[in-house]
């Protein structure tokens, strides 16, 4: 093991007098994945208040897809930090707020006029995309997916779908909201995982559309449709990509029916699945795109960028907040856009490889160990979906828990995710280097292999 270092028993006794003192002080609400403190981190590597040195295969929930703390990201942060850390752009406006809404306007698919507004986190661009498409269209209701994940605030809460924990206790939820079932090919909503048309993806999961149409026209109206939102790859519902034809046919109903297409690319957005977003991978614009995490290099920033004309319909004083668009935080976002920018996309390419070497990893594992009952994603945002019995695809959470915990104990820090849990997720830096990404990969193995083994 060259990259990671493991030098107590993880968590080590840093680690655990810290999380003691945290269970006092802290509310019991954040959770923890894992029982590690932190101290520092660099590229793919994270070391820990114990001295341990370990792979991040989490990227703090997809969020430093450049790695951590890459020099071109510290330094644009150290310069503003001198210059300005904050006057309100409602007060003293600067010029790294409207040098970045520029550069998103360009980024975001759709070859038509663009405007951007940006926030502080991924629910308040939630929010603000709903705001901003209710005002435009005159219209209240939006369409939401089952297994979607929008955030926490009351509307992003009232558009998500799990219940356990993140709504659990919280209701009453937000009016005029409605579920449509997420093509989810593995266990399809609307036929069981018996869609005819499936292929790989490409299909355009016959039923589930015509549940979608179903739920539009005869229970809500399509004239009272503001928007449709939803992730182009499932992140905490899965990591399942929309199937092509499905998100093409989506965008044509939108589109027929005066209804704005909202992608919330808040996960799936830079880089992480090989393109800068992924609804470059679907050939389709949105009307609305919401960004946040990989924007930021870490730092709180989030955008809602779209049509000129939509993202302008909210009048003066409408939409805002005091820290939107932190200037320290534009600084960031856009040395992170000028780190994809460099050599052409190299970044963007060596995503691609990234993905191919994790995908055929998990490939080959799914024809060793049956405990895998799907391998699934876009590019290098991938995942593997666990289950008791590939026939019943009963979900596997204890083993994927066990797994995660595994994982860390050995030196690879993953999450979890998925509506039943029994989902593995890989969100590794997308500069990680081959070495690091297949000594990961080992101790994933690993893992797998000594639970399936403890299992019989
Ligand atoms: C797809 C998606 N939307 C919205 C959010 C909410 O973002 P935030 O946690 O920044 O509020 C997340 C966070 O995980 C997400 O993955």
């Amino acid at each position: 093991m060259k990259h990671i270092q493991i030098k107590t028993a993880i968590p080590g006794p840093k680690s655990i007098a810290l999380m003691d003192e945290r269970k006092k002080q802290v509310a019991r609400g954040p959770f923890h994945t894992t029982p590690i403190f932190i101290e520092r981190a660099n590229g793919a590597k994270v070391w820990d208040v114990d001295g341990n040195q370990l792979l991040d295969f989490a990227s703090g929930i997809g969020v430093v897809n450049t790695g951590h703390t890459p020099p071109e990201v510290v330094e644009a942060i150290r310069k503003q930090a001198g210059l300005n850390i904050h006057s309100s752009i409602n007060v003293l406006a600067y010029e790294g707020y409207v040098e970045l809404s520029k550069k998103l306007n360009a980024l975001v698919p759709g070859d038509y006029p663009k405007k951007t507004f940006l926030c502080n986190s991924g629910a308040e661009a939630v929010e603000n995309a709903i705001k901003i498409a209710r005002s435009f269209t005159k219209r209240q209701a939006v369409i939401c997916f089952d297994h979607a994940y929008h955030g926490r605030t009351y509307m992003a809460m009232s558009l998500t779908s799990k219940v356990k924990f993140y709504k659990h206790g919280f209701a009453p939820f937000n009016p005029e909201v409605y579920r449509a079932p997420f093509p989810y090919e593995y266990r399809c909503g609307s036929c069981n995982g018996q869609c005819p048309n499936q292929s790989n993806g490409n299909s355009k999961c016959e039923p589930c559309f015509k549940a979608f149409e179903h739920l539009v026209n005869s229970q809500v109206g399509a004239e009272n449709v503001a928007a449709v939102i939803l992730e182009p790859v499932l992140g905490e519902g899965g990591f399942i990509p929309v199937p092509k034809e499905y998100m093409q046919a989506l965008r044509k109903f939108c589109t027929d029916n005066g209804i704005l297409l909202i992608l919330d690319e808040i996960q799936s957005g830079f880089g992480r699945t090989g393109k800068m977003f992924a609804a470059e991978h679907y050939d389709i614009a949105p009307d609305l795109m919401i960004m946040a995490k990989g924007l930021g290099g870490g730092m709180p920033i989030a955008a809602v960028t779209g049509r000129a004309e939509v993202m302008d319909a909210p009048p003066e004083g409408g939409i805002g907040g005091t820290y939107c668009g932190n200037p320290v935080a534009c600084a960031s976002a856009l040395a992170v856009i000028s780190i994809f920018e460099k050599d052409k996309s190299a970044l963007l390419r060596q995503a691609v490889d990234v993905g191919i070497i994790i995908r055929n990893s998990f490939e080959k594992w799914k024809t060793i160990y049956p405990i895998i009952g799907d391998v699934r994603g876009l590019g290098p945002m991938l995942a593997l979906e666990f289950v008791k019995d590939r026939i019943t695809k009963e979900p596997d959470k204890e083993f994927t828990s066990q797994l995660s915990k595994f994982c860390y104990e050995n030196g690879v820090v993953t999450i979890t995710a998925g509506t039943f849990g029994n989902v593995l997720r890989i969100l590794v830096p997308l500069m990680i280097s081959t070495e690091e990404l297949q000594e990961g990969l080992e101790v994933i193995e690993k893992g797998i292999q000594f639970l399936s083994a403890a299992k019989v």
